[in-house]
């Protein structure tokens, strides 16, 4: 595979970087300890064409490819991670599930202002008791000849409170299990939709996790997203690729995390020296950068597998479950390098380290990723 990127790769790395220390970095502590959803921020990036980076410029995106995609997210990460999941949900699950499967009045109605960044989008498979058996939607879509009757809670979802646009996985046909789920577009403002709690969170507390509620939503049949039960398919079809944006997601965490532990190494002085001159943490660093090494490089396989229309499915999983796990040992090794300061907010390293971890949990736990790259290498 050639890993080299061309001038227009470069060139969108360059911006998101930019963006990410001239608009991120100066209120992301404050926005981390408060909780606050980074709207204006979230707005210039639609502006900048970061909220639908691979949507056709037909319906209001940017038409840039995947692998722009990983450097982009990766960018953003390193600085502002709460930020990136909103951007990743949108490009990845709402955005490319519109694309891929929406309907022409679909995508002009919904996809354009959510590719141009005018309204964000939120993905709903997450349910009390349907985490990782997402096959068990407790919320059903009772089909009532023009519309769907909703009625359920969805659980932790990711722009709850920010978005327009809802994508719900919810089951029309118990009897026929997977078969039987249908997803719907939701608007905010539907009558009988209700935005629960906002999540008080670990990590990744400037993004916008709610619980949603539906109380008898009526949703029109025109919102049906694919063929009648073809719910649970489109979610894992789109979460394949959701699992690209969150494996350059935790790449991000830990090159950002990297970032930092080098240059400090280079201006604290300890028994006589800067203390990357000690082996002690010279090696931690040589390891560090290794890690980041071959996580960047899945993450580019997957994106690349993906915009040659090749099978993904695959690469996006060992690229999640290895970019996650980087990004907790980086962290937690950055926050060693730093010592005491490595525990305080105003050195970023201990943020970096609680955002990580849900790099391992959301869009398919480690366990989840598991299942998919051992069921492929078990096949017949
Ligand atoms: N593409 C197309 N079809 C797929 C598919 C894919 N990638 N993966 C599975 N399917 C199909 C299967 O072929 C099967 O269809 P048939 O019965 O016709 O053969 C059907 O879907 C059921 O698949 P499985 O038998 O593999 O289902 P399973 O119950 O064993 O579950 C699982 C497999 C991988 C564990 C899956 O349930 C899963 O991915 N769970 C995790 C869900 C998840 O990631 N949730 C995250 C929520 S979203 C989020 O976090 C967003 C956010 O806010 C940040």
């Amino acid at each position: 595979m050639n890993f080299e990127l061309t001038e227009e790769q470069k060139a969108v790395r360059d911006a998101a970087r930019d963006f990410a220390h001239n608009v991120l970095k100066s209120g992301v502590i404050e926005r981390d300890t408060h909780q606050r959803f980074p709207k204006e921020e979230v707005e210039q990036l639609g502006e900048l064409g970061f909220m639908g980076m691979m949507v056709d410029p037909e319906y209001g995106g940017s038409g840039m490819d995947t692998v722009s995609y990983v450097l982009a997210m990766e960018e953003i990460s390193k600085i502002d991670a709460s930020t990136s999941v909103c951007m990743s949900v949108n490009n990845s699950l709402v955005c490319w599930g519109l694309e891929a499967y929406g309907t022409e009045v679909q995508k002009n109605t919904y996809l354009k202002p959510l590719a141009s960044g005018k309204k964000i989008g939120a993905f709903c498979l997450s349910e009390p008791e349907a985490g990782s058996d997402a096959t068990s939607q407790r919320t059903s879509a009772i089909d009532m000849g023009d519309h769907y009757l909703l009625n359920g809670t969805k659980n932790w979802i990711t722009n709850g409170g920010s978005a327009s646009t809802y994508l719900v996985m919810a089951q029309t046909d118990a009897e026929a299990g997977h078969k039987g789920i249908n997803c719907l577009i939701v608007e905010r403002g539907m009558e009988g939709f209700i935005v629960g709690a906002k999540e008080d969170k670990l990590g990744i507390r400037g993004s916008d996790t709610h619980t949603l509620m539906f109380q008898d939503v009526k949703v029109p049949k025109a919102n049906r997203l694919g063929p009648d039960g073809f719910g649970f398919k489109f979610a894992m079809k789109t979460l394949s690729g959701g699992r690209i944006g969150i494996a350059a997601q935790a790449l991000g965490i830990a090159s950002g995390a990297y970032e930092l532990a080098l240059a400090y190494s280079k201006e604290r002085k300890a028994f006589g020296k800067p203390i990357h001159q000690h082996q002690a943490i010279s090696f931690k660093l040589a390891d560090m950068a290794t890690q980041i090494e071959a996580a960047r490089l899945l993450c580019l396989k997957a994106a690349q597998l993906k915009d040659r229309g090749e099978n993904y499915d695959y690469a996006s999983s060992m690229a999640k479950l290895y970019a996650s796990k980087v990004a907790m040992d980086v962290t937690v090794e950055a926050v060693q390098v730093h010592g005491g300061y490595g525990y305080v907010k105003e050195y970023h390293v201990e943020r970096l380290m609680r955002d990580a971890k849900i790099t391992q949990i959301y869009e398919g736990t480690s366990e989840v990723q598991k299942i998919v790259i051992s069921r492929e290498l078990l096949k017949d």
